[in-house]
């Protein structure tokens, strides 16, 4: 059932992805087009409960399609887990006449999202913006695109260097919960190895595995380690590794230069599409869901999916980075 939708909040949360700017443009724009008021909320949830708002126009977004970070800022807010949080964070809203909300972000800033849903009749929409691709619902999340660019430009000039000493880098990479950006860099990256916390790896195993390779003729290798892999910290591998096989290792963090840059135009186009389907989404009477694109097509999940089911990586390049490593 349609809704008169007559003012739509907007705001980031969580870690900040390159295309969010995008994605809020195309919010302001379609809602602009509808002839819906919008008002940016600044620095996520916790801007929302100290009743921070910004009025927006088509204006003002013009020029921020090619920038990283968010121009709203974001937030990690521990508040809105509590019932007081999220009263605040209503009320505040209702105070400001909004009567729907888009939230970019990942599927904690959606749990947010859900409960204030249910506890008032402001509607939500999810926006999945998160360079970890961990969210259910939506073939990527807007900034992983971009993030895997990064990295993999970062890999590159990391050969360069390992084949010069003839070392063994383990390159860490971002990913909490899951090694979707891991497994995408290993892959195009030429890896030798990826450790992700999806799979348990025997290090007796990636030892032996490096020395075969080393036995074939190859000096140096690439070893892409998902920051929340399950054997150890990665200093530590590195240092039985080089202990075990006499070869020396190195470790790179890439870290949060991931989260940086200018948005790629997979990434520019993924945040507009999904901007304007959050908008139609709320014109169209949806609430409490996430949007998506899966298979070039719009989808909208209940909140609770995004985070109870668990997307899975394809195994296929599981398989394809020992052959292609051979
Ligand atoms: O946004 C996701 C993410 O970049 C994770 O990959 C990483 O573990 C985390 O955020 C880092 O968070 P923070 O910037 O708060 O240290």
């Amino acid at each position: 059932m349609k809704k008169q939708v007559k003012k739509i909040g907007v705001l980031t949360s969580g870690g900040d992805a390159p295309g969010m700017n995008a994605s809020i443009r195309a919010i302001v724009r379609c809602a602009s087009y509808n002839d819906i008021d919008v008002v940016g909320i600044k620095r996520g949830y916790s801007g929302l409960i100290n009743g921070e708002f910004l009025k927006l126009s088509r204006r003002s977004v013009a020029n921020i399609i090619q920038k990283g970070g968010t121009f709203l800022e974001t937030s990690r807010s521990s508040e809105m887990f509590m019932p007081e949080g999220r009263k605040k964070a209503i009320d505040a809203m209702k105070g400001e006449d909004i009567d729907a909300c888009v939230v970019i972000g990942g599927d904690g800033s959606f749990r947010a999202a859900a409960a204030m849903g249910e506890e008032s009749d402001i509607s939500f929409i999810g926006v999945p913006g998160t360079i970890d691709n961990d969210v259910w619902g939506t073939d990527f999340t807007i900034g992983f695109n971009t993030a895997v660019n990064t990295a993999l430009d970062a890999i590159d000039r990391i050969r360069d260097t390992a084949s010069a000493f003839d070392r063994i880098f383990f390159v860490e990479v971002m990913g909490r919960k899951s090694g979707f950006i891991a497994l995408e860099v290993g892959l195009a990256g030429g890896a030798e190895q990826i450790i992700i916390p999806e799979m348990k790896i025997d290090i007796e195993e990636l030892c032996q595995n490096l020395k075969e390779s080393f036995k074939r003729g190859k000096k140096s290798s690439i070893i892409v380690v998902a920051e929340g892999n399950q054997i150890e910290d990665t200093i530590n591998i590195a240092k039985y590794v080089e202990m075990r096989l006499k070869v020396e290792s190195r470790v790179c963090t890439l870290g949060h230069i991931q989260r940086g840059g200018s948005p790629s135009s997979i990434d520019r186009i993924l945040a507009s599409n999904l901007g304007i389907a959050a908008v139609q989404g709320l014109i169209d009477g949806k609430t409490g869901q996430a949007v998506g694109e899966i298979n070039g097509k719009i989808v909208y999940t209940p909140f609770k999916d995004t985070w109870e089911k668990k997307k899975q990586i394809d195994e296929r390049y599981l398989q394809y980075i020992p052959i292609l490593s051979l």
